[in-house]
């Protein structure tokens, strides 16, 4: 008896399992023809399914740009302390991620001298040219006591989101430079001390 239930279940199996079709190519019944014959999308191309008609998608927040150049990594990724009061004392905890080295001081140097001379000055004693036609924009000195301990966090946000009449410049300077400006700005806070 045993041995007719084995027998049947074998012939069962070998029939589910068989071909349907005489062509031996054939892959027989496609049970999802969708998944195997899917239609190509361009990214870019035409696409009625969505309202605006195009492929082409918003990434959701929070999306990262691919990036193959390891040094630039640092620049692709979002800041994340915000441009509020909290997010000031936050940045603070930040340590910068370049380390010091002369040709960096000069890097920052030829930043600092391209985005912040005009209001802070060639030594950032806050005497640029700006602040001789608006008062407002008259920066106090690095070395002063209001900005000589000023930690590297801070000094970042502020380059990065700006601070009362000082606009940002996270979209001017990348991170990266942003950091070697830091460096620059702290010579400066030492200078004369
Ligand atoms: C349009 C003029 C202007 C430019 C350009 C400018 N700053 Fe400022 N900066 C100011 C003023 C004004 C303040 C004082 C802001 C305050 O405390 O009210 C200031 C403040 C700062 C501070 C102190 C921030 C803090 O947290 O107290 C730093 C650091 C600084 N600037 C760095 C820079 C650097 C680096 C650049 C160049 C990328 C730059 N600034 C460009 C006007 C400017």
């Amino acid at each position: 008896m045993k041995k007719y239930i084995s027998l049947g279940l074998f012939a069962s199996a070998a029939f589910i399992m068989s071909s349907c079709s005489k062509d031996p190519q054939s892959p027989g019944y496609e049970f999802m023809p969708d998944m195997y014959r899917a239609v190509g999308y361009e990214g870019y191309g035409p696409n009625k399914n969505y309202e605006d008609g195009t492929n082409a998608r918003t990434p959701v927040d929070g999306t990262i740009p691919f990036q193959t150049n390891r040094d630039n990594i640092m620049n692709v990724f979002p800041y994340p302390h915000p441009n509020t009061p909290e997010g000031y004392e936050a940045s603070a905890l930040m340590k910068n991620p370049i380390p010091f080295s002369e040709a960096v001081l000069a890097e920052g140097k030829t930043i600092y001298t391209n985005f912040c001379v005009h209001c802070h000055g060639a030594n950032g004693q806050g005497d640029g040219g700006a602040g001789k036609k608006q008062a407002i924009l008259i920066p106090p000195a690095y070395n002063s006591d209001q900005l000589k301990d000023l930690p590297e966090g801070k000094i970042f946000h502020s380059i990065t989101w700006g601070k009362n009449a000082m606009g940002a410049h996270q979209y001017q300077i990348s991170k990266v430079d942003r950091w070697k400006l830091v460096h620059y700005v702290q010579s400066l806070q030492k200078a004369g001390s």
